[in-house]
């Protein structure tokens, strides 16, 4: 376990982007913002760094990784795109979607970043800093989201540092990130599949298919055993306060986190209050739930209560990631 480590932290600029390049060639671990959350990169061929990754973040390692690259020829030498794949690709990257496509035969990312399976995860970041580290790199950079396992995506650099400070050589601070929420993950199988919702809403991905994505077989989280996207572990994005969903009144001393213009019964008698979006935004939300789940839990409430939030748009992947944080430990 790299513990113990001096962790920079540098700001994003010309700089940054080449420190990031040459800790990934040396086989260390580089934090650095994407447009969703920021990331935890090691260099995708070096079985060693990844294994130091999966130890830094405390991840069990049958939990594959995301393989970040610049571009789609990049991509393609990784993975094999059929026509669809090459559709959503060419409609969504750069941007916070994730693809899984089969393994090229020549596949230079390591087995253990992909957890032996004979399929990748690649995105493509739209990020400026993202896109100039990996351009300065020059290859594909694995990257889960750069917390503790279990803890709550990092969307300022100051979440990553709190969590993985001492565990990792560089963090490149690039501000608060836009989207908010993870990718959205699909799997290019016979049918495309929603293996996560995410960044990118499914109703924008289901008009460039024109077909409803599929759903798992079994929904992902509800069977840890053998999950389709095997991170999405039923507990997970967890806050150490308890979670209630869907509250239509506040209970005195909890903390409430709110969205959209109406007050809820009990509200004064809130701990503290935080608005995800008040005047009703999806958009607004995804960028601030993580970070407000981190405020309201760091203010010592016992339970979380959150309103209703709209199961449409970016709603879907909010919904998701609040459904896990709810899940009792
Ligand atoms: O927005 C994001 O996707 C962020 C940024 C840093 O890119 N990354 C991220 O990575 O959320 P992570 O490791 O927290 O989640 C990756 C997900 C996991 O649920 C993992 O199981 C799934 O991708 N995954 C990776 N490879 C897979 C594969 N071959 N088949 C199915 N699922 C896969
Ligand atoms: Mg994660």
């Amino acid at each position: 376990m790299k513990t113990g480590l001096e962790t920079l932290i540098l700001p994003a600029g010309d700089a940054a982007a080449e420190a990031a390049a040459r800790t990934l060639a040396s086989g260390g671990l580089v934090a650095f913002p994407t447009e969703t959350v920021y990331g935890l990169g090691a260099d995708a061929t070096d079985a060693a760094a990844i294994a130091h990754l999966y130890a830094a973040k405390g991840r069990p390692a049958f939990n594959p990784l995301i393989a970040h690259v610049a571009d789609l020829a990049a991509a393609q030498a990784i993975g094999r795109f059929d026509a669809r794949a090459l559709l959503l690709a060419e409609a969504f990257w750069p941007g916070p979607l994730t693809l899984v496509v089969p393994k090229t035969a020549g596949c230079p990312v390591a087995d253990l970043a992909t957890a032996g399976l004979d399929t990748v995860a690649i995105r493509i970041p739209a990020h400026p800093v993202a896109q100039a580290i990996l351009r300065a790199f020059g290859g594909a950079v694995v990257a889960p989201s750069a917390n503790i396992s279990g803890h709550v995506s990092p969307t300022l650099a100051a979440h990553v540092a709190s969590d993985l400070a001492g565990r990792i050589d560089l963090i490149v601070d690039g501000g608060p990130v836009e989207v908010g929420v993870e990718s959205t993950i699909v799997g290019c199988f016979e049918a495309p599949m929603l293996l996560r919702p995410g960044g990118l809403s499914r109703e924008r991905i289901e008009a460039v298919l024109g077909a409803p994505l599929a759903r798992p077989p079994v929904e992902a989280g509800s069977d840890d055993s053998q999950p389709l996207a095997p991170g999405m572990l039923a507990s997970h994005y967890a806050p150490r306060a308890q979670v209630r969903l869907d509250a239509r009144e506040v209970a005195p001393g909890e903390a409430l986190l709110a969205f959209g213009p109406s007050r809820l019964p009990g509200l004064d008698a809130a701990s503290a209050v935080m608005n995800l979006s008040p005047a009703g935004d999806l958009d607004e939300a995804a960028a601030n739930l993580f970070g407000y789940l981190r405020s309201l839990d760091a203010k010592g409430a016992p339970v979380i209560a959150v309103m209703t939030i709209p199961e449409q748009g970016l709603g879907e992947a909010i919904n998701d990631r609040l459904r896990r944080a709810a899940v009792a430990r």
